[in-house]
């Protein structure tokens, strides 16, 4: 295994996941533990190596954060990354100077290939045949001398050890972040690390993420009863079957059926949990409630605060139930927050990282039911998120579906919220998911609902005119919008085949009765938003 000391950058998790990526089992603890605790954890001979991570750009100047001088003395090769590599330089008796113009973003790295490092990695080679790196750089001080022993790595022009390497005792640093996508070899130097210098094992899968995630769940509940409010997402779904795999009955899932759902998706959750994985789940029929109190509101953003409140007064009053009615006592609340989420909001795992934003519609919530928290995905990204739920056994189809928003249809239906709007909607929307699924792209076999990162309908309150059989009609109208983009932050619309498009809306306009009219939404992210509302 590997040990990563985390000094409290954001992305010290990324480093985890390449460290996954590469199949060897690694660890995520504080860069404080001490070095009792160090010899302890490498005491069963299974710790093959140590990654001391950056630590966040922002408080570079103040920290005096060190790793445990034990890491030194392990024998094990010890990899140090920004920060880390400057307080390996400044432990092991080099020099580190603050004040520097602080260096941010991309960097040509000179890399010296006869380390074992970086033997053979470079994205390109200069006329004079040195080795280059296109790295990611985010830093204000830096290592001036290097500790007896070292010699240099990589340099750039504004820092001139930017990597330096000690073969004999096998420690590495670098000054630039390895573990970011936009280094581009950060990747190979990491598995490098990893399995050619630390030669662990590379026999971790997710599979045993189950075993170990199974174990820490059961350490951490005890005996104590587990709520969870499944809302039939990605996340919450597979904390769920993670959960009721380590706990069974123990856990309790509250799903709140708020009316703005997909076609059949409450049956489809229920058969799933409750059919399929005979979890104990309480299904909650709101709509009436959140429908009667959206009757008027046509504000997005007022739509958006009534629907995430009362579903929050709902889960509350039914957590309340089940604590009242259980034998046991129910003490945990459980959560699928995943590590993007942890980023986000601030909270990321060394108390240390920089809060840059809060946004869980759900904070607080812990506090006020008198729960304890359990987040058993906070550590795992999207993609991991979903490979688990395959290897978990839930339907690819669910563990794969495109992002829906918490607001559900609420947001679908442009202005005033109607059961009929959202009903007709529902089915319109089915039709448009059905030919996406159905359809597949000639030149890679896949189907453009995989080709898409997120498609839909909206509902438009207007009524148009139209001619059937030999009647007229004057009914509503529905927009078809699908994107694709990688981080939702910009968004492309989906050029979907003409014949695509032609189908749905000949099977939209025959099918949904109330409705005579598809448009398809031709705008980008920015300026347009991915949804309508
Ligand atoms: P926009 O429309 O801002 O959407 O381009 C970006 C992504 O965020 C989702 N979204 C929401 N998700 N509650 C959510 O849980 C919301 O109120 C909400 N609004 C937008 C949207 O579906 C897209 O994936």
């Amino acid at each position: 295994k590997i040990l990563i000391l985390d000094f409290g950058s954001q992305v010290t998790q990324l480093i985890a996941r390449r460290v996954r990526e590469a199949h060897v089992y690694s660890e995520v603890h504080p860069c404080d533990v001490t070095d009792d605790w160090v010899r302890a954890y490498a005491a069963d001979g299974k710790l093959k190596g140590v990654i001391l991570s950056g630590s966040h750009a922002s408080v570079y100047e103040e920290t005096t954060d060190k790793a445990p001088q034990a890491v030194f003395e392990l024998g094990v090769p010890v990899l140090g990354i920004c920060y880390g590599m400057q307080t390996m330089a400044h432990q092991l008796g080099g020099k580190v100077e603050g004040g520097h113009k602080r260096e941010f973003g991309f960097a040509a790295v000179r890399a010296r290939g006869h380390t074992e490092l970086l033997r053979d990695i470079q994205d390109y080679a200069t006329p004079e045949g040195h080795g280059m790196l296109n790295v990611w750089m985010s830093h204000g001080d830096k290592v001036v001398e290097m500790p007896p022993g070292f010699k240099l790595m990589a340099s750039t022009e504004s820092c001139p050890i930017a990597g330096m390497a000690d073969e004999a005792r096998k420690f590495y640093a670098i000054q630039f972040h390895a573990e970011v996508t936009h280094t581009v070899q950060g990747r190979a130097i990491l598995e490098r690390f990893v399995l050619g210098i630390c030669k662990a094992q590379p026999d971790w899968v997710m599979r045993d993420h189950i075993a170990e995630a199974v174990e820490a769940i059961r350490k951490q509940v005890g005996g104590e009863e587990v709520i969870l409010g499944l809302s039939g997402g990605v996340d919450s779904s597979v904390a769920a079957a993670l959960i009721h795999r380590a706990i069974g009955d123990q856990l309790t899932c509250v799903f709140v059926d708020h009316g703005l759902l997909r076609l059949n998706e409450g049956d489809m959750v229920m058969d799933m949990f409750a059919g399929k994985l005979h979890a104990k789940v309480v299904r909650v029929d709101a709509s009436d409630l959140f429908l009667g109190k959206l009757a008027g509101v046509s504000d997005p953003e007022a739509k958006r605060k009534i629907i995430g409140g009362l579903f929050v007064d709902v889960f509350k009053a039914e957590a309340a139930k089940v604590k009242e009615t259980h034998s046991r006592t129910v003490a945990w609340l459980a959560q699928g927050t995943i590590y993007p989420d942890v980023i986000e909001s601030g909270g990321a795992k060394s108390k240390k990282a920089v809060t840059i934003k809060s946004h869980h519609n759900v904070g607080g919530l812990p506090e006020q039911l008198g729960l304890k928290l359990l987040e058993p995905l906070r550590d795992l990204f999207k993609d991991e998120v979903r490979e688990l739920g395959v290897a978990l056994g839930l339907p690819p189809e669910m563990v794969y579906r495109h992002p829906f928003p918490g607001p559900g249809l609420g947001v679908r239906i442009l202005g005033e919220v109607k059961r009929e709007y959202a009903d007709l909607l529902r089915r319109a929307d089915d039709i448009f998911i059905q030919e996406l699924r159905n359809f597949r792209d000639e030149a890679t076999g896949k189907s453009w609902y995989d080709l898409t990162s997120q498609a839909f309908t909206v509902f438009l309150p207007v009524k148009s005119v139209g001619v059937m059989g030999d009647g007229r009609t004057y009914d509503y109208v529905v927009a078809l919008r699908a994107v694709q983009t990688s981080d939702f932050m910009t968004a492309d619309w989906a050029e979907l085949p003409y014949a695509l498009l032609k189908k749905v809306s000949s099977r939209i306009i025959n099918e949904v009765r109330g409705i005579n009219r598809v448009t398809y939404d031709v705008s980008s992210k920015p300026p347009a938003t991915i949804e309508w509302e």
